[in-house]
């Protein structure tokens, strides 16, 4: 169920493509769900924002139902009738609890199958259970009566620690056989799934309950709150599994990092690092803080010293990085180069063992290896209209403070003056000087103040 509109969480965006863990809710319940089943037996109910939901999960295969309007979660399930004929279970996820284990999805599957059961749902023992349903057994035994929305709650049925994690598991039929009969006569005046409970009890059918070992995992994201606390959830349960991996993440409390990133043993990631997208970073390397690294991937050896920004990067072995270099996409660094303070790189490709350390810009640019770009060096690689490239062969040698207009090439090992402003290519092991000669005027400065004493 993914069609609701999410008004507690006051935004213009559908409540489900909201993130936590880098990821939308709903993308997190959808990649839970095939790890049991294909995308071809997932239906997912869009309602709200039908199109950008179903834009943002496309990829993954799965089947899409529109609940138009969106009258309840009760409602929702009614909508997908046709869908369902086929099947003679169905389990229902919540888009808002992101997360649900495909461990659980299967558990739940297999003890609804063992209790023959109408309905299944899985619950938890909250210590705060406010704004869930709660669940009404029969003498505190393990029959399920009914399950009652917080609204709705007696000051007594309040006080019950057990609530429904909006996660069932119904005999087709028998869903089928009793959802219209469900009302709207609700504080909401809407179509409550949850009703199903007290509606199949009293046609005789069994309702059990699946009690998870993990409350954690069913909690709903309603609210900002509710969201930021998924959030650490999942960031905190992903630093876990690197440390077990032989990852050392000092005050882990404090870096981001998404689901999907990998990082090799033994490398050291400080306080204040994000990791995000499909960043990989290799074995023995250091992340220094405040770095903020995405879909990039990073060799292994590699040092990336504090305030470095890298998006869709490649990083060989050994390089060293920053402080606050920045990579942007197409950016490649060869083994055991260098990049340093305030170095710009844009779709340029920096050869093994090269050096760019200081203030530089380099875009749309091919540099050889052995070559060493001077403090200040800027490829002007934009005419206004188009985009040119620079080759750098080999073992040239850019000297500080040059501007090099791109189309250009700088043939294998050539050297280029400080200061220089280069227009035309420079062919192999040539000097190049692109600057005006320096004019000194001795003694100006004595001529220069007998000269204003005389107009005083
Ligand atoms: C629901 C349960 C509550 C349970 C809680 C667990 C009901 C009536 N209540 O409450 O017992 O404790 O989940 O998190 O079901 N949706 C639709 N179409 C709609 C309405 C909602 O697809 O017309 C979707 C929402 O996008 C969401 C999910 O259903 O992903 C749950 O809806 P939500 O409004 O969040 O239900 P809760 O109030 O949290
Ligand atoms: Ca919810």
């Amino acid at each position: 169920m993914a069609a609701g509109k999410g008004t507690r969480l006051k935004s213009k965006h559908p409540k489900v493509l909201h993130e936590v863990g880098g990821k939308p809710l709903v993308a997190h319940v959808i990649a839970a769900a095939l790890k049991v089943v294909p995308p071809s037996d997932i239906y997912v109910i869009v309602g709200h924002e039908a199109g950008r939901v179903q834009q943002a999960v496309a990829q993954t295969g799965v089947n899409f139902i529109v609940q138009e309007p969106q009258l309840g979660t009760g409602h929702a399930v009614m909508c997908a009738r046709e869908s369902l004929k086929h099947y003679e279970h169905v389990v229902v996820l919540s888009g808002d609890a992101p997360l649900i284990t495909s461990e659980t999805i299967a558990r739940l599957r297999d003890f609804h199958l063992h209790q023959k059961s109408a309905m299944t749902l899985v619950s938890a023992q909250l210590n705060d259970p406010t704004g869930y349903g709660r669940v009404i057994r029969k003498n505190s035994g393990p029959e399920v009566q009914a399950i009652v929305e917080e609204k709705s709650c007696t000051p007594a049925q309040r006080k019950l620690r057990e609530i429904n994690s909006g996660i069932y598991a119904f005999s087709v039929k028998a869903l089928f056989a009793h959802v219209e009969q469900l009302k709207t006569d609700n504080p909401h005046a809407e179509y409550y799934l949850t009703d199903m409970a007290a509606l199949l009890r009293r046609a005789r059918h069994p309702v059990a309950a699946l009690e998870t070992e993990n409350a954690f995992e069913i909690l709903g994201s309603n609210t900002r709150a509710e969201l930021a606390q998924l959030d650490r959830q999942i960031r905190s349960n992903k630093c876990l599994q690197l440390m077990s991996a032989g990852v050392t993440i000092f005050y882990p409390e404090t870096c981001v990092i998404d689901a999907d990133v990998e990082v090799g043993a033994d490398s050291i990631i400080e306080p204040f690092v994000q990791l995000l997208g499909r960043t990989r970073i290799g074995s023995d390397c250091r992340i220094r803080s405040y770095s903020v690294i995405h879909d990039s991937e990073i060799g292994d050896q590699v040092t990336i010293r504090p305030a470095c920004v890298l998006d869709d990067a490649r990083v060989q072995k050994g390089a060293e990085l920053g402080p606050y270099s920045r990579l942007r996409p197409g950016s490649e660094v060869g083994e055991g180069a260098h990049v340093g303070n305030f170095v710009e790189m844009k779709k340029t490709r920096l050869g093994k063992k090269s050096k760019a350390n200081h203030l530089t810009y380099l875009g749309d640019a091919e540099i050889g290896e052995g070559v060493n770009i001077g403090a200040g060096t800027i490829t002007c690689n934009y005419d206004g209209i188009h985009k040119h490239r620079t080759i750098i062969e080999d073992r040239v040698f850019v000297g500080s403070d040059s501007t090099l207009v791109a189309p250009l090439k700088l043939g294998r090992g050539a050297y280029i003056a400080a200061a220089s402003c280069i227009t035309e290519d420079v062919p192999e092991e040539a000097l190049a000087l692109g600057r005006a000669r320096q004019i000194v005027k001795e003694g100006w400065v004595k001529k220069r103040s007998v000269a204003s004493k005389d107009s005083a």
